[in-house]
């Protein structure tokens, strides 16, 4: 198998960090790769506009961002909630999000705090608006890069919701409402991940047209 297989197949999500605290350079070699991949130049007026935010979890803005990001999940849930009553067909689509936006609501954003490490990954809003999908390939360099590393990797979603909040742009520093944005975790596993559930085969998911 090549490496490439095997970063591949190892990738997972990581929920649950140590302490131990990865070094910079291990961190700059993760964004390093995220740097490298695709973005969408066409809806971009800047060369190279990718920009990376790292909160670390000694510091201060970071226990803020927590809080920022759980108020906002908060709103999410009243919102939804009320849409969800006022359309019961929409309120089954939404019962796992829904879900998740309660827990976040309760405890606070898993992966903000929870790791060494909260980065943030955001890119200028444009026409059309192909940034969460750029975004969402520099997650994955980010990703296979943090898993060769021996790093743990969360996404941390809910980042994407936050870009027009003013309180948590401030604390980042980036400007209002002119980014798109997603977020992960990263640090070493605390613990062995289960394996993976089985996936189909390829066969059975694959309709060839030839
Ligand atoms: C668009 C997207 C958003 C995700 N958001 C989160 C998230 O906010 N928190 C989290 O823990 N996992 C998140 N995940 C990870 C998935 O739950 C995970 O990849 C999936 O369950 C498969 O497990 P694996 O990553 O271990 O292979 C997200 C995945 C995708 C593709």
């Amino acid at each position: 198998m090549s490496v490439l297989d095997q970063v591949i197949r190892e990738r997972r999500s990581t929920r649950h960090f140590s302490d131990e605290i990865p070094s910079k350079g291990l961190i700059e070699s993760v964004i390093e790769a995220g740097l490298l991949a695709p973005f969408a130049a066409a809806s971009s007026s800047n060369r190279y506009a990718r920009r990376f935010v790292v909160v670390s979890r000694g510091n201060s803005v970071l226990l803020k961002l927590a809080d920022v990001v759980q108020k906002q999940a908060q709103k999410a849930f009243e919102e939804l909630s009320r849409q969800s009553d006022a359309v019961p067909e929409f309120g089954v689509k939404a019962k796992n999000f829904l879900g998740r936006l309660e827990m976040t609501m309760k405890q606070g954003p898993l992966g903000i705090g929870s790791a060494p490490y909260y980065i943030v990954v955001a890119e200028p809003k444009g026409i059309p608006e192909a940034q969460m999908q750029s975004i969402a390939h520099c997650m994955q360099n980010m990703w296979l890069k943090a898993t060769e590393l021996g790093l743990g990797f969360q996404l941390v979603s809910i980042t994407g919701q936050m870009g027009d909040n003013s309180d948590f742009c401030k604390l980042v520093n980036l400007p209002v409402g002119e980014y798109k944005m997603d977020g992960c975790a990263i640090g070493y596993p605390a613990l062995n991940l289960p394996p993976r559930p089985e996936y189909p085969s390829v066969s059975e998911i694959t309709t060839w047209l030839l």
